[in-house]
């Protein structure tokens, strides 16, 4: 019987200005197998807590696809290798959905293409901004309008790396999304939509002397980061290190820096004096480049 294996990228969304709109993929995967089953076999196989029934995200997602196609399930055997950090604004959710979707569809022949699975993980995950990239690779501005998908995706310049300062706390989309105005004024959507644009020119251009004011966001960042603490400390740690652009990868609570791959000594600093400093010593830094390719099925 036929085992499909899919590696997916985790993902880093907003990008600062992009609040549902942009998201890149890193370099730090997540592995899966999928099986066909009588029945509902779930693992991990690294010792990560995965729910093991109906209602696993892998599993509720490549359900999906047997409902789209009107294919009865009863069940599938399936592992997971989590090595992206769950609940930190990595994309682990977007990495099992997409996971989910690729898998089923691979088991069943490919019979969706890459845009109807596309629109079926938006359609799970509410946003498209992590599943683009996480699917795709690269940086993706992507539009949901009317129940459909609209991306482009642009390589990532390979002269790029990208510092994850990860924490050692989980911070739920849905409480980082519930903290977030229900109105906004004028002034900052035009402050956004103009810097999502430039940002997005930014790296198709290399222009990256840009991304410092093209990430400063006026939508969310300033919501999101009493709720994560020293944050406001890790912008400054990060930016005095020389970084291009900081901002809050994806909800959070990850603080994402962009420096250039060779700026050996961001790195070295920030290893080195992360933990002397009481603010900063919950978190922890991932040098990571980028992913361009995005989900593979094997
Ligand atoms: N754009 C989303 C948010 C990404 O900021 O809430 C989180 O998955």
């Amino acid at each position: 019987m036929a085992k499909i294996t899919i590696t997916v990228p985790a993902t880093s969304a907003n990008v600062g200005a992009g609040f549902d709109a942009l998201g890149l993929a890193v370099s730090m995967h997540n592995v899966f197998t999928f099986e066909e089953s009588d029945r509902i076999q779930i693992s991990s196989v690294d010792g990560t807590h995965v729910p093991a029934g109906a209602n696993n995200l892998v599993f509720r997602s490549a359900r999906a696809v047997y409902d789209q196609l009107g294919i009865p399930l009863k069940g599938l055997r399936i592992t997971q290798r989590n090595d992206i950090p769950m609940a930190r604004g990595l994309g682990s959710s977007s990495a099992c959905i997409v996971a989910g979707i690729l898998g089923a569809n691979a088991l069943l022949g490919g019979r969706l293409t890459k845009r109807q699975m596309l629109t079926l993980a938006t359609a799970i995950e509410g946003h498209p901004d992590n599943v683009a990239p996480a699917m795709l690779g690269g940086f993706v501005t992507s539009v949901y309008d009317e129940g459909q998908v609209y991306t482009v995706k642009k390589d990532i310049d390979t002269d790029l790396a990208f510092a994850a300062f990860v924490p050692d706390f989980r911070l739920l989309t849905a409480k980082a999304r519930a903290a977030l105005p229900q109105m906004i004024s004028h002034k900052d959507a035009v402050y956004n939509l103009s810097r999502a644009a430039l940002a997005t020119a930014a790296f198709c251009d290399g222009d990256y002397n840009l991304l410092g004011v093209a990430t400063k966001d006026a939508l969310h960042q300033q919501y999101r980061l009493p709720l994560i603490p020293g944050g406001d400390e890790m912008f400054e740690f990060a930016q005095d290190l020389g970084a291009l652009a900081v901002y809050i990868s994806g909800a959070g609570p990850t603080i994402m820096a962009v420096v250039h791959r060779d700026n050996d000594e961001f790195f070295q600093r920030a290893e080195a004096e992360l933990g002397q400093h009481e603010k900063l010593k919950h978190f922890t830094v991932y040098r990571l480049l980028a992913d361009n390719t995005g989900a593979t099925v094997q």
